[in-house]
């Protein structure tokens, strides 16, 4: 039987329910802020010692709300150090929105944005067939592994991708949660 979320996702409309109900019953946003002000810095501590350039990229970075959030703790941990955020995100309409939240949000002069519109598997294919393996200080994966096909496959390719010192961080909603979501719109039906 496919999961729960999977099911979710190859149906548009269940999906947009879901994620309606999603965010009107989770503390979602609330513990992802939680989260960056209280754990992210240690996670971080070690990623950028004694560089000039601190090489970040988002995978499914969407409008990038959390990802300039992420970014200011990456600056507050290493003032005046150069950050590269590039960013792969399949999604037009959610780039042009990251691309508006970056002209309206001061305080990022020290940061350069590079958006990739592909998916993570055309991401890792455009790179093998260019023969580059660039490799990154900070990934992160926050709520966009639902999405994937070959989970495992994903997460080997871009551990790959870390520097020695480097941190992959991944954020998902437990499947718990999303059977609760099910049941919910069959109730409410
Ligand atoms: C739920 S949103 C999360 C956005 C952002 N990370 C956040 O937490 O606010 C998931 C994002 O992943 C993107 N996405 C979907 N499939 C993807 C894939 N195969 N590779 C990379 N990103 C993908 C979607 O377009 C969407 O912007």
């Amino acid at each position: 039987m496919a999961s729960p979320m999977r099911s979710l996702l190859t149906n548009p409309n269940r999906y947009l329910q879901a994620f309606r109900l999603f965010l009107a019953n989770s503390t979602e946003h609330q513990c992802m802020r939680e989260f960056m002000e209280r754990q992210l810095p240690a996670v971080i501590a070690s990623i950028g010692n004694e560089k000039p350039t601190i090489n970040i990229l988002s995978v499914g970075g969407g409008a990038g709300e959390i990802d300039l959030l992420i970014l200011s703790k990456v600056q507050a941990s290493y003032p005046g150090v150069t950050i590269n955020n590039d960013v792969i995100e399949p999604s037009a309409d959610q780039i042009s929105k990251y691309k508006e939240r970056v002209a309206e949000t001061s305080s990022l002069e020290n940061i350069k944005f590079t958006w990739h519109e592909e998916t993570s598997y055309e991401y890792e294919s455009r790179m093998n067939a260019e023969k580059k393996s660039k490799k990154w200080d900070f990934i992160h994966m926050i709520q966009m592994l639902y999405y994937v096909k070959d989970v495992p496959a994903t997460i080997r390719y871009f551990q790959s991708l870390l520097e020695a010192q480097g941190k992959l961080l991944i954020i998902l909603v437990s499947e718990r949660f999303v059977e609760w979501v099910h049941t919910s719109i069959a109730r409410a039906k």
